[in-house]
């Protein structure tokens, strides 16, 4: 059995991914480091060059190959369960833990991170971000075994939650 870690850029997947697969003794994956390493190219280049299209379909082939496989945490890039048929291949192999934040939370962390992310790169970004989440979150929520608010939460405190509802489920 896999975890998969999903929700909207910046609510911590991967820095929360690698402390639970520490603590659960199971490998770490992200799905979008998979995608850089595979191309030779950043997240941003690969939009840049070749479009989002492009990339939505490395994204496809990287999340079919990492969901066959098991043992494992996955940090998903935030459009990855947006997709139909990734949504399936990993809700077959892993319980689906879906991260939230707000608005402002999720534009502080970005961009601390500095220009990562291609899509919030235009306009008003607190705007973008705003939109982008109404759009999604239904689709999020309905993809979602368990929901963890990050907000003023450490990830060590926000891994310890997941681990929580994971022993729950599996005593129950
Ligand atoms: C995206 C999220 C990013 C990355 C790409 C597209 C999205 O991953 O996959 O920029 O559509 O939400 P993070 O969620 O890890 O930032």
């Amino acid at each position: 059995m896999n975890v998969a870690l999903f929700g909207f850029m910046g609510v911590g997947k991967s820095a929360v991914g690698q402390i639970l697969a520490e603590k659960m003794g199971l490998g770490f994956v992200d799905l979008d480091e998979e995608i850089v390493g595979r191309a030779g190219r950043d997240i941003a280049s690969i939009f840049r060059e070749d479009g989002e299209a492009a990339f939505r379909e490395m994204e496809k082939e990287v999340t079919r190959d990492i969901a066959a496989r098991d043992h494992q945490v996955i940090a998903c890039g935030g459009g990855a369960v947006l997709d139909g048929e990734n949504l399936r291949r990993l809700r077959k192999g892993s319980t689906m833990i879906l991260l939230t934040a707000e608005p402002e939370t999720i534009l502080g962390r970005v961009e601390a991170e500095g220009e990562t992310r291609p899509l919030l790169t235009r306009g008003n970004r607190i705007e973008r971000i705003r939109s982008l989440l109404s759009a999604r979150q239904p689709r999020y929520l309905k993809a979602a075994d368990f929901v963890v608010d990050t907000s003023g939460k450490t990830p060590e405190q926000i891994a310890d939650e997941i681990m929580g509802f994971l022993q729950a489920v599996n005593a129950a």
